[in-house]
């Protein structure tokens, strides 16, 4: 078949595509990465759920509402709630936050307590300020259901 083109045009016009397709890789827009990527996703979720459980069961401060809980579902259901609501590819289907705690009665202290646990675990595990406060901003409209979903009673002293 003969050529369409002369030679230097066609060469001109290949550069030229080429040029067009490399500027247009350079300036693809990206998705911005979602609260669960930039938490570290899974594993590192799993890493700090885990061990900010393990140590709210034995902290004074926490751990009375830990007695006789099985504590790997636990943390199976959080870092599944916590994944939905970072933008991960997870549902969570497990009980409100009012009637998961109703039994509980947990009163302001052991929230803060617990999210003060939460925060250092975030950081020992390396999640950049940003990520970290992002998350507790989505956590603090828990606390009315949470402490306020038994009535406000205090709990009994142990
Ligand atoms: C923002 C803070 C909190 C979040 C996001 C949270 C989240 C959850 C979730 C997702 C569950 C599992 C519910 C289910 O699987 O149906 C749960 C259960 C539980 N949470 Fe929390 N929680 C928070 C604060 C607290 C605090 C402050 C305490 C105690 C100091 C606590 C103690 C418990 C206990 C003991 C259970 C197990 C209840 C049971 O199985 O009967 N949580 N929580």
């Amino acid at each position: 078949m003969p050529d369409l083109l002369p030679p230097c045009v066609a060469r001109c016009f290949s550069a030229l595509l080429l040029v067009a397709v490399l500027a247009g890789c350079a300036v693809a827009p990206t998705a911005p990465p979602t609260l669960y990527q930039r938490l570290g996703g899974a594993p590192r979720l799993e890493l700090v759920i885990g061990r900010m459980i393990d140590r709210a069961a034995r902290d004074p401060r926490t751990r009375r509402s830990f007695d006789g809980i099985k504590l790997a579902p636990l943390k199976e259901s959080l870092v599944t709630q916590l994944c939905s609501i970072s933008g991960g590819a997870c549902r969570y289907e497990g009980e409100t936050m009012a009637r998961a705690h109703a039994d509980a009665r947990i009163v302001a202290s052991e929230f803060d307590a617990l999210v003060n646990i939460l925060r250092e675990e975030l950081d020992r595990a390396g999640v950049d300020a940003g990520a970290k406060n992002e998350l507790l901003r989505l956590l603090a409209p828990m606390k009315r259901e949470i402490v306020g979903g038994h009535g406000g009673a205090a709990a009994p002293r142990s």
